[in-house]
């Protein structure tokens, strides 16, 4: 397999060099390691496509050190850019994108961002791209305009007919995060549209969606078949996102309530719901720990939980709640095995782990997904 010529600075993908089958024998281990005290690992489950499977990629812009603008990623935990041409991993249009962006910049002389004094315009790119062929581009600026706004967006679109869609985001705070919290339509819906196990999803600047978008359906197809559903259930889909999980298990419950506490996520999941002609499906914008707890004190009954946490994993109100409402079935899917390992260390006291099945998201990198499925004794 071809080495990534980023590979040496970048740190994106610490298992480059590494041939994909020992890279899910070293993944399949560390989740033995971890939660083999709970059940038996199955199998991981490995990605048709260990390259190009991305389908969001964030690249910044800056200065080096001769002041000679330059784009790429920040090595882990720093704002140092490690610049990069071409990510193996990512979908290869949003390469050719990206290629194209960097080019219009040089030609137009767009004004780059400075994190050093905090002065100058681009700051990052965002590029999006979905299973339908469509792309967003995100210009992320530190100035509350965007330099050259119009030549610079009908310079994209010249060049890249495949862009259905063009946001502006400001984010003129000293921080890590990509996007700051104002998204301002330059061109197109706001939103491109994918399509994922029979169903369609828009995606858009700020909601959450899997990058993966080869392994996407077999993850959701994994966490739905574990969560063996008859169509009488009553079911949460919590930490929801766009109403992914949700929606595709809607049509084999009898009602799917889902939570999530980023508004335009969920603003998402309401109109993936209408979308796709779903009727017994409903979207709260409420920290799942809080919704959890006031389901629990109304003594609602629910039959399954399907919970899909950011990396922290969930918290005590959250997991306290579960135990308190008892449903028959939760099936756990987790982006990180160590906080994974430590909700079950807390809900093994009233549930038997059934499942603990790996799924290869993240070729290429040390994170691992899992799925897991645990019954009420
Ligand atoms: C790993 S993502 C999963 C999203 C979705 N299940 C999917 O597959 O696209 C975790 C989601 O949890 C949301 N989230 C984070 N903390 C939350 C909280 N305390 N309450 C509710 N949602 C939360 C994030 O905004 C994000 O959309």
């Amino acid at each position: 397999m071809k080495k990534c010529p980023n590979a040496q600075y970048c740190g994106g993908c610490s298992y480059q060099g590494i041939a994909y089958d020992k890279q899910l024998k070293i993944k399949q281990e560390r989740i033995e390691e971890l939660l083999s005290g709970f059940g038996n690992v199955s199998k991981i489950i490995g990605c048709k496509q260990p390259l190009n499977y991305r389908n969001k990629v964030q690249f910044s812009f800056g200065y080096d050190e001769d002041h000679k603008v330059i784009s790429g990623y920040y090595l882990p935990k720093s704002h140092m850019i490690v610049p990069v041409k071409e990510c193996m991993i990512a979908d290869e249009k949003i390469n050719q994108i990206y290629a194209s962006i960097r080019k219009i910049i040089n030609r137009l002389h767009i004004s780059i961002f400075d994190e050093r004094v905090m002065k100058g315009c681009l700051r990052h790119l965002v590029i999006h791209g979905t299973s339908l062929g469509e792309y967003m581009v995100v210009l992320v600026s530190g100035s509350a305009t965007l330099h050259k706004k119009e030549e610079f967006v009908k310079e994209i679109l010249k060049y890249n007919p495949e862009v259905k869609t063009i946001i502006h985001n400001i984010n003129n705070k000293r921080t890590s995060t990509i996007l700051g919290s104002r998204n301002t339509v330059l061109y197109g819906k706001g939103y491109i549209t994918d399509e994922l196990c029979g169903l369609s999803f828009r995606i858009s600047a700020s909601s959450f969606y899997q990058v993966n978008r080869f392994q996407t359906s077999v993850l959701y197809e994994t966490a739905i078949k574990a969560a063996a559903l008859t169509g009488n259930e009553t079911l949460i889909d919590a930490y929801c996102g766009t109403g992914t999980i949700g929606l595709v298990a809607a049509n084999s419950a009898k009602k799917v309530f889902g939570v999530e506490s980023n508004a335009s996520a969920v603003k998402d999941a309401k109109l993936n719901m209408k979308l796709n002609q779903i009727e017994n499906a409903q979207f709260i914008l409420e920290d799942a720990g809080k919704y959890m707890d006031d389901l629990a004190k109304r003594k609602t009954h629910i039959d399954v939980l399907i919970m899909d946490p950011p990396r922290a994993g969930s918290d005590q109100r959250f997991l306290k709640s579960l135990i308190e409402m008892a449903p028959a079935k939760v099936v756990y899917v987790s982006c990180n095995p160590v906080t994974l390992k430590r909700d079950l260390q807390f809900l093994n006291r009233y549930y038997d782990v059934k499942m603990i099945q790996p799924v290869d998201m993240f070729p290429f990198t040390d994170h691992i997904e899992t799925v897991c499925s645990l019954y009420h004794r």
